[in-house]
């Protein structure tokens, strides 16, 4: 059986954890060549662990270093990934961070630390996915598509977030990046969306997650009441990716476990 996402080749940023792991393994399992990237020296480990699964379970992929942050890090993992599988047909703009402060104490640089990561990572990255998409446009062997963007956003694009202004900033931004972007090139056969997870069990929000009373808490925001698995993301990643939503662009798709059904309302508000 053909797979879904043969002969492509994906670029997935902070891969090695969390939801960038998933969706990692979830394309290769789909058939892509997967670029594992991760920001640190510290972090190669953590990335060739998910390579070595990839592989173990039959699929391909290297790792890259780079900091979505800095453009020239940016623009040499596209061209050594262009360099070794000869272009990029999916980029999922994952990489996140958090640096959560009551806003009277947030200093600039916790500001802008999340802004660089999370948007500006997020545009840098786009960028040079749309100057490949349009060098080599649509190839029907491919993709009926030039190529797909997936944003990683959060129910935060539309949820306010009291004691997170920076991530819930940068997350509304990501919002109308995609959105503009999608408008841009939609005549170029190149389609752009976001996935936005709800309560995803990850390292970034260990705290609502690793006790008991933590997950109860949790629990109430989410009317399906389970947490999360990166496996889920993976699974709207790659439906994203291949041709089965290929009349889908623009869209910010919720996978939440209902997490903006306003749950507060259930029993009458
Ligand atoms: N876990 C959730 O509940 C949840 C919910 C909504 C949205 N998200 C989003 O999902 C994405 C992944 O988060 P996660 O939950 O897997 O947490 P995570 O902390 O496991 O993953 C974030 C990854 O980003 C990487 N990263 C950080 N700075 C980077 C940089 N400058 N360059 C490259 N990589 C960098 C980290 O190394 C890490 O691998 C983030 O964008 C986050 O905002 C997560």
């Amino acid at each position: 059986m053909e797979l879904k996402l043969q002969n492509q080749v994906a670029i997935i940023t902070g891969a090695s954890s969390g939801i960038g792991a998933g969706v990692a393994k979830s394309l290769a399992a789909a058939g892509a060549a997967v670029v594992i990237n991760y920001p640190v020296p510290a972090a190669k480990d953590g990335a060739e662990a998910v390579l070595a699964e990839v592989v173990a379970s039959g699929g391909k992929g290297m790792v890259a270093q780079c900091d979505v942050s800095k453009e020239a890090d940016v623009q040499k993992m596209f061209s050594d990934t262009v360099k070794l599988y000869g272009t990029v047909d999916i980029l999922v703009n994952n990489a996140g961070l958090q640096k959560d402060a009551p806003l009277e104490e947030m200093t600039l640089d916790e500001w802008n630390f999340v802004l660089s990561v999370n948007l500006t990572g997020q545009f840098l990255c786009a960028r040079e996915a749309i100057r490949e998409f349009l060098r080599r446009g649509v190839d029907p062997k491919r993709s009926k598509a030039a190529g797909k963007i997936i944003h990683m956003s959060s129910v935060h694009e539309v949820i306010p977030w009291a004691g997170h202004a920076n991530y819930a900033a940068s997350k509304g931004g990501i919002m109308m990046l995609m959105k503009s972007i999608a408008q841009e090139f939609a005549w170029k056969k190149i389609r752009v969306n976001s996935i936005c997870p709800g309560a995803i069990q990850t390292p970034i929000n260990r705290n609502a997650w690793d006790t008991p009373a933590a997950l109860k808490s949790l629990l109430t925001l989410i009317p399906y009441q389970r947490i999360g698995e990166p496996e889920d993301i993976g699974n709207a990643a790659v439906w994203l990716a291949s041709d089965d939503s290929d009349y889908v662009n623009g869209a910010s798709i919720f996978v939440d476990g209902g997490m903006l059904l306003y749950p507060g309302f259930t029993t009458n508000g």
